[in-house]
């Protein structure tokens, strides 16, 4: 069996995440490490035992020759960085969301395919512990047949959850709603429908969003509807996101530290909370083993069971479950959103134009260029309650 050889480029808190599972992993290796800045390479290279550190990714993959680059940095680097590792015709991973826009991920998919590789976009969340275990009750047919689909994040500003927190959720609403038609949506600031003024750049440099609060109808497949929620809260809950499948026969609901099936598609108070049973967590057969060769608990079954999906899916020359062509359905989501928020009109999906749909809006009101907004969450928001007033 091949062991993939696998570099990463960026060697800071999702970096450092992603070279302890490639490196625990017992078919996958990591070969390289690259980063602008030599103390993070040097404490990772450390960490896992990598001489081979780099501070220029071509050189990296010149010098390394891998199967598989994964590029977990900034926003706003995926899809600039993405091309300029596919020119070297090598597969790679990409962290979430997949691009800024349709611009930017149609050039990345057009670029694999012109290369023939694959791409992945790191959304574990589809692929965790508990989202398994909700997975295969689902597949048996537990639940009957899907009706709905409820999303909801962790408490964000509504446009900047749907790029952080609503790409997560959106892709693993795919998995069981199949393929998105349309989208209708409304986004609030402060309590009023948006305006062209409202468009901002995201904090985190995770691209132009608008609402604080952001309300969205999904129509998927086979007559499936879907809500996602992403509403800001004065105070966020970093576990608070929350999925839920609702079926002719019951419902399945699960966020990142739990799992529950109802065997009855209603519940009320009276008799129904009591009736929701807890699943347990799935995870692949190497697990166990490979989290004793990271110290102290750090190895997420999200992020190894991404690294073993795509281990699988390289063997049987297939797309990962949350291939590329995945994570540019979520970016049409997402922008679809926005455009419906904007014009108040339904989008259908594949929109034919791919430009970003805020940007357009705030062109045609003829607002100009966005003004620069600090990237810390902290400074953003206080600049944003000084913009409101
Ligand atoms: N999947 C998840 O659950 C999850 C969770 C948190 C964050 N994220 C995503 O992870 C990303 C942020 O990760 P982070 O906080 O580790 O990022 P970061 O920006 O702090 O670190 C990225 C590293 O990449 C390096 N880098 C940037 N450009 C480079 C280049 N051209 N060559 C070499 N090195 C380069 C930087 O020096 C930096 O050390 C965001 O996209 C965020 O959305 C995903």
């Amino acid at each position: 069996m091949k062991t993939y050889r696998v570099v990463i480029l960026g060697c800071r808190s999702r970096g450092t995440a992603a070279a302890r599972v490639y490196h625990a992993h017992p078919r996958t290796e990591v070969v390289g490490l690259c980063d602008l800045l030599q103390d993070r390479l040097d404490t990772l290279g450390d960490e896992l035992n990598v001489s081979a550190r780099f501070t220029d990714l071509d050189e990296m993959i010149r010098e390394t020759s891998p199967d598989l680059v994964a590029i977990p940095t900034a926003p706003a680097l995926h899809a600039p960085l993405a091309l300029r590792v596919l020119e070297h015709g090598v597969n790679i991973e990409v962290e979430k969301p997949m691009g800024m826009d349709l611009l930017e991920t149609d050039a990345v998919m057009a670029k694999a395919e012109e290369k023939g590789v694959r791409v992945a976009v790191h959304h574990q969340w589809r692929l965790h512990g508990w989202a398994q275990a909700v997975g295969k009750l689902f597949d048996e047919g537990r639940i009957g047949d899907l009706r709905y689909i409820f999303a909801s994040g962790k408490g964000y500003y509504g446009g900047f959850g749907l790029m952080e927190i609503g790409t997560h959720l959106l892709n693993s609403m795919l998995r069981f709603g199949g393929h998105c038609q349309s989208v209708t949506a409304h986004a609030t600031t402060r309590g009023r429908a948006i305006t062209p003024k409202d468009v901002l750049p995201a904090p985190r440099g995770n691209g132009t969003i608008a609402g604080d609060h952001v309300t969205a109808t999904l129509q998927f497949e086979n007559g499936v509807t879907g809500t996602l929620l992403q509403h800001q809260f004065e105070e966020m809950d970093v576990h608070a996101h929350v999925i839920e499948l609702y079926g002719t026969e019951g419902r399945l609901l699960w966020h990142t530290r739990g799992a529950w099936f109802l065997p009855n598609p209603h519940a009320v108070p009276t008799d129904g909370l009591d009736r929701w049973q807890k699943l347990k967590p799935l995870y692949p057969d190497s697990f166990e083993e490979a989290a004793k060769l990271i110290p102290e608990g750090n190895l997420t079954d999200g992020d190894y069971w991404f690294v073993d999906e795509y281990v699988r899916a390289l063997d049987e020359g297939r797309e990962h479950e949350c291939s590329g062509y995945e994570g540019r359905h979520v970016v049409e989501i997402i922008m679809g959103i926005f455009e419906s928020a904007a014009y108040g009109t339904r989008v259908n999906l594949p929109q034919a134009n791919r430009e970003h749909p805020l940007a357009r809006w705030r062109n045609e009101a003829g607002l100009g260029p966005l003004e620069p907004m600090p990237m810390p969450d902290q400074e953003w928001h206080i600049e944003e309650k000084k913009r409101l007033g």
